[in-house]
């Protein structure tokens, strides 16, 4: 399983000195969640912030996209120093161009879905894209509760990609039920306020424990 902290959750006066300690503390990605106030009722920031990161850090950068029209920014994000971009389906009309244009930039590309959206919504992108973001949580906020009606997702999507593929769950995990996502068929995890309202290192242990 891979652990991706969720920086929404950082202490931004302390940004790089937290992100430091989140790769020492042994987990491989960074979770950096973009919000427009649009596709999402919040806003986070844009690719200045992670760009300042980028040379400062060797974790890699897992950008989630909740914004609207996501084929317009794509480049920018790449260009900050991206790893993975993820868009949502309910974000576009264009998810084949939004795929083809971050792969054509070298970059991995993942479709995410909302809890209320069905698998069907990202069966079409399934062969297309690197990653299914699997939100377990409506998006726009770190600390809400995980729903777990969106478990048969998980495991449906598990059956329908094969043992490989990357899933990735976002929203209300933490050390009590991170075990019961990975078994139902995460294999990458984001965790925001469980990592980041404590202790960083000892969070970040104490998830990677369980599992
Ligand atoms: C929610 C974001 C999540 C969030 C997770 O819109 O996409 O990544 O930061 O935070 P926690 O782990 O606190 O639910
Ligand atoms: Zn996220």
């Amino acid at each position: 399983m891979i652990l991706s902290p969720s920086m929404l959750s950082a202490d931004f006066s302390k940004l790089g000195e937290q992100i430091k300690e989140v790769e020492n503390a042994g987990a491989q990605w960074l979770h950096i969640d973009v919000m427009d106030g649009i596709f999402v009722p919040n806003i986070s920031f844009g690719a200045c912030v992670y760009k300042s990161l980028r040379d400062k850090s060797n974790l890699f950068f897992d950008v989630h996209l909740m914004i609207t029209e996501p084929e317009r920014y794509v480049e920018d994000f790449a260009k900050a120093g991206a790893d993975i971009i993820t868009f949502h389906v309910e974000a576009t009309k264009k998810a084949d161009e939004c795929i083809e244009k971050i792969h054509a930039l070298g970059k991995k590309a993942g479709i995410s879905l909302n809890p209320g959206t069905p698998v069907d919504a990202v069966k079409p992108y399934l062969d297309k894209v690197d990653m299914v973001l699997v939100m377990s949580v409506n998006p726009g906020y770190g600390g809400q509760s995980y729903i777990e009606e969106v478990n048969p997702k998980i495991t449906e999507l598990r059956k329908l990609c094969g043992d490989d593929f990357l899933i990735e769950v976002d929203g209300g995990v933490k050390k009590s039920n991170i075990k019961s996502v990975v078994d139902l068929g995460a294999n990458v995890v984001v965790a925001g306020s469980a990592v980041f309202n404590d202790d960083i290192t000892g969070s970040i242990k104490g998830l990677l424990e369980e599992v």
